[in-house]
């Protein structure tokens, strides 16, 4: 087959350097997309098929169409920046249209990713071939859309409704193996995909193979009540959330109407999607995430270290979950303790983390066995001489950090990288510690660390151009989403959130209580409310923070003493059956306590502060904006390097509900002229801890938003 190619003629487009290359391979034409660096179906590749196929279909010679992608794979998709702008022709849904209609035989040759229209247009074709490579999904869920090219009218007809909503309703990618058993992909090629799906059309050309149409199928309908049980569950997990509903609509479409209904009404579910505040915070998102990776001043052609192996320090909370993100994604982690007690312990921890995912049926057996190999544990420094990276988790302690630091110097080769999970301290100061400060960083996880994806990536004084690369790169092989930040007290997240606790605190002494607060919150869309939290993380962790802090606290400083006090009592939590709630044995459903009334209450009087009605919105004013006025500071300071950077970090690491967007993308739907004049006011009744910063004022007089900054 491959000596046909030098028939091969180039389509007009392709001696321009076009997105669409088209070819003669004996009879059968290739259509190849080849638009870097994924083949989005943006308006000039949808020509370039169109006029691939209608090429095809008019060349006698030709019998039969093969449709496949250049580079790295088939296609990511539509080009989601044409979202909004007028529909150019020819649309996705007509290229698809075409594939089907084609009188000559077509065949999707697929492999890597073939997401969301890179998807839909192979579901279009007669049949589709993958390559070991393909990865196949529909995941507009996750920018609040649904698929709108006939995803959810074609897949359900291929693989019936059960499995199409499965996929649909996940966004998450089927590989080719599990594709064929679906039904999804009609065969994997072995060697060359392109050869394979050639030498695939010609043979189902001369066995008279009919051109089989997705949309005349008939898809397997559910078994009954299975669309009002997927609607309840929905309920439950997505909650306030408009496009899973809105799959499930579209695909019981696929079941109760003819094939035109459903597209028709597919159309419409996906427009009401995609012109509601909620896609368009959650394709904020999607764009955020990948600027985040973007450094100005670390061009993308910085030199990177290869990170084949790693060591973590401190086998404790966070060590343990942080050197569970190494083996998960297959990079061998050594992990030093200096107490064996402590090392068995954590390493025990590790294993029951493991075998509760397999028990829940989401990993298996042998993939837990390969991982439990790759982490070793140890106490000898000897052992991690040469690690690519050691990540330090021990106690939060300056001088604890820095001994550590000095040794791994001088026990760790010239090129290791020494970063710290510190949440608190100086990066600067543990990076003295060393001869090398250039390679020293901060990697602040988030707990729990194998579980929660944000990396607050810390850039000490020093800290080089290629440490800083490496780190970035590595977050996103850990499966992390890593932001870099600069030096200050909690860094972004952290600093941010003390602002939005502290409100929530002053909001208790003022008339509040924990669950009205945490309620308030929640309907925001936060999956819990500032007490909630609190009790899961153990109040025990801030409040020797703040006895710490105690002598260096500005005397002048409003200070709310309600969360010490519970702390006095031995409330830290869950972990103890209370804190600001209480709590049944075995459960965790926070219950609202008469005795935390009884306190706070106790503290308002004691203040001489006359409890009021408060109102939810008060509530997730003062708290909610305290955190984008602290957002503002931190741009002012240059401690983020974009507005979206901050939304990224409140998202991944603390749970700021993705439909909106994240605190200062939610700010500017808000208007900044609106949040500035709400602050002034606050300000006025309760001082400068809210009064509005700077660079809020300023926008909000230039009529301009945060992501103009
Ligand atoms: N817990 C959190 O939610 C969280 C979140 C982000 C960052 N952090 C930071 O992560 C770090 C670790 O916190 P944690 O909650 O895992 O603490 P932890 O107390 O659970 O674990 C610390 C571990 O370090 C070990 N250790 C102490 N000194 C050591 C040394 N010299 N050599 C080797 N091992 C040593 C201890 O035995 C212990 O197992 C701290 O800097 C903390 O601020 C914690």
């Amino acid at each position: 087959m491959a000596n046909e190619r030098s028939q091969g003629t180039a389509a007009k487009g392709d001696a321009a350097g076009g997105p669409v290359r088209y070819e003669r391979r004996g009879a059968v034409a290739v259509v190849t997309l080849d638009s870097p660096p994924v083949n989005a179906l943006g308006a000039a590749v949808r020509r370039g098929v169109a006029e691939g196929i209608g090429r095809a279909i008019t060349d006698p010679r030709i019998t039969a169409i093969v449709l496949t992608g250049a580079g790295r794979c088939f296609s990511g998709g539509a080009d989601i920046r044409e979202f909004g702008q007028p529909p150019v022709s020819p649309t996705l849904r007509d290229i698809i249209d075409m594939a089907e209609q084609s009188p000559k035989l077509t065949v999707a040759a697929v492999h890597g990713a073939a997401y969301g229209g890179g998807l839909e247009l192979p579901l279009g074709c007669h049949y589709r071939v993958g390559a070991p490579s393909a990865e196949m999904t529909l995941p507009e869920i996750k920018l609040g859309i649904i698929p709108g090219a006939g995803g959810t009218q074609r897949l359900p007809r291929l693989i019936g409704a059960v499995r199409a909503l499965a996929i649909i309703l996940s966004g998450e990618p089927v590989g080719a193996e599990e594709a064929v058993k679906l039904g999804i992909l009609d065969a994997v090629a072995d060697g060359g995909l392109v050869e394979a799906a050639v030498a695939f059309a010609e043979a189902r050309v001369a066995d008279g193979s009919p051109l089989r149409k997705t949309s005349e199928r008939k898809a397997l309908p559910p078994p009954d009540g299975f669309f009002a049980d997927q609607r309840k569950s929905i309920a439950r997990r997505s909650r306030g959330l408009i496009a899973p509903g809105h799959c499930i609509d579209a695909v019981e479409g696929a079941i109760t109407l003819p094939f035109a209904d459903g597209m028709k009404k597919e159309r419409e579910l996906f427009v009401a999607c995609r012109d509601s505040p909620q896609s368009k915070a959650q394709r904020h998102v999607f764009f955020a995430e990948r600027e985040a990776a973007k450094i100005p001043d670390v061009p993308r052609d910085t030199p990177v270290l290869p990170i084949d192996t790693a060591a973590v320090i401190g086998c404790g909370t966070m060590g343990g979950g942080i050197a569970m993100n190494f083996a998960n994604a297959g990079i061998p982690v050594t992990v030093l303790e200096n107490k064996s007690d402590a090392l068995e312990k954590g390493l025990g921890v590790i294993a029951r983390n493991y075998a509760a995912t397999v028990a829940k049926g989401r990993l298996g057996e042998a993939d837990m066995e390969a991982r439990m190999k790759l982490i070793r544990g140890t106490m000898d420094f000897g052992d991690i001489a040469d690690a690519d990276i050691v990540i330090e988790a021990v106690f939060e302690d300056l001088d604890v950090k820095r001994k550590v630091f000095g040794r791994l110097d001088r026990v760790c080769k010239a090129e290791t990288i020494l970063a710290t999970n510190t949440s608190t301290l100086d990066v600067d100061q543990i990076a003295r510690a060393t001869n090398r400060p250039e390679k020293v960083i901060g990697t602040h996880f988030f707990s729990p660390a194998n579980v929660m994806r944000l990396m607050e990536n810390v850039r000490g004084a020093k800290t080089s151009p290629e440490t800083i690369a490496t780190v970035m790169k590595l977050s996103k092989a850990i499966g992390k989403v890593g932001v870099l930040v600069g030096i200050c007290d909690g860094f972004v997240g952290n600093r941010m959130y003390h602002q939005y606790t502290r409100q929530a605190n002053f909001l208790l002494e003022e008339g509040a209580l924990p669950q009205q607060v945490d309620k308030a919150i929640y309907d925001f869309g936060f999956a819990m409310g500032p007490f909630a939290v609190g009790d899961v993380a153990g109040l025990d962790v801030g409040w020797r923070i703040r006895q710490r802090r105690a002598a260096t606290r500005p005397k002048d400083e409003r200070y709310s003493p309600i969360a010490d006090r519970i702390c006095e009592i031995g409330r830290f939590g869950q972990k103890t059956g209370a804190g600001w709630y209480r709590y049944e044995k075995g459960d965790r459903t926070p219950i609202p306590d008469p005795a935390i009334k009884a306190l706070i209450e106790k503290v308002s009087q004691e203040l001489g502060i006359e409890r009021r009605e408060i109102g939810d919105d008060e509530i997730r004013e003062r708290c909610l904006y305290a955190l984008v006025n602290e957002g503002a500071k931190i741009l002012d300071e240059g401690l983020a390097l974009r507005a979206g950077d901050i939304d990224v970090i409140w998202i991944y690491g603390y749970g700021f509900p993705a439909h909106k967007g994240g605190p200062m993308f939610h700010a500017d739907q808000i208007g900044l002229g609106r949040v500035y004049d709400t602050l002034g006011r606050l300000a006025e009744v309760h001082g400068d801890m809210l009064r509005p910063a700077p660079l809020l004022e300023s926008l909000a007089r230039q009529g301009k938003a945060f992501k103009d900054q």
